[in-house]
């Protein structure tokens, strides 16, 4: 289980904090939802669990044992909304390669066939690909490194309604075997896929019901239908 005890991230800089007092556990193998509009603080809440900002306050448990950013960089694997702004290799074999460079071409495929990219000539740069692509590239590293849990910052935005359905249907199947949090503007393409949903409103977080999403999905559909 992943608990967030009183999270708070304040920089001086800023006259309000960014995070205010969350408090969250999340089961394992379990998909968490946080719903929130932009500018909300949903970037800077995966930043601090994936170890790249530093939270004023509170704890991050993973169990019993309370992590530091160091452990959560190692436990956690962020798939970031643009990718395409920390990619290294020069081809999608080198970017898979990184800190694993005796990894072997079967689990290269696995890893690019899981994520839907095996069709992909293993020497095409990460920057050709397309935005989807490349979260998916992304998260092919990710799944590689075998961290505990996944986090994802926004991962059917900008995406078309084949890619956004693809994608969905391979993070449902990733929550047998990961645990994963993902944060989002739009609740529609994921809250049928969610375990726990959260909504984000300045800095603070509550628990919501995912049916309070469904509810204005279907009355969106309703609203397409005229
Ligand atoms: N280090 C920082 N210093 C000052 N302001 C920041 C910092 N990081 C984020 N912010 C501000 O915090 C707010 C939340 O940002 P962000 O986490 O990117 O929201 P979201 O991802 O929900 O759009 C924004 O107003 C942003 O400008
Ligand atoms: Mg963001």
């Amino acid at each position: 289980m992943l608990y967030l005890k009183n999270i708070s991230y304040h920089p001086a800089a800023t006259p309000h904090p960014i995070i205010e007092n969350i408090n969250l556990q999340l089961p394992l193998q379990k998909l968490g939802l946080i719903v929130g509009t932009s500018g909300s603080g949903k970037t800077t809440l995966l930043e601090i669990l994936a170890g790249l900002a530093q939270k004023t306050s509170g704890q991050i448990l993973w169990g019993t044992e309370e992590l530091t950013s160091v452990e959560l960089q190692q436990l956690s694997g962020i798939v970031f909304q643009f990718p395409e702004r920390h990619f290294c290799g020069s081809n999608i074999l080198e970017e898979l390669r990184l800190g694993h460079p005796e990894l072997s071409t079967e689990r290269v495929k696995e890893a690019l066939t899981e994520v839907g990219l095996d069709h992909l000539s293993y020497d095409t740069a990460p920057n050709a690909l397309s935005g989807g692509q490349q979260r998916r590239l992304s998260l092919a590293v990710q799944l590689i490194r075998q961290p505990n849990i996944l986090l994802l910052d926004e991962p059917t935005a900008g995406l078309d309604w084949l890619m956004k359905e693809n994608l969905v249907n391979l993070l449902s199947r990733l929550k047998k075997h990961w645990t994963l949090l993902i944060v989002t503007h739009d609740a529609s393409d994921l809250v049928d896929i969610a375990d726990n949903c959260w909504r984000m409103v300045n800095g603070k977080i509550e628990s919501v019901n995912p049916d309070v999403f469904n509810l204005k999905k279907k009355e969106k559909i309703i609203v397409d239908k005229w």
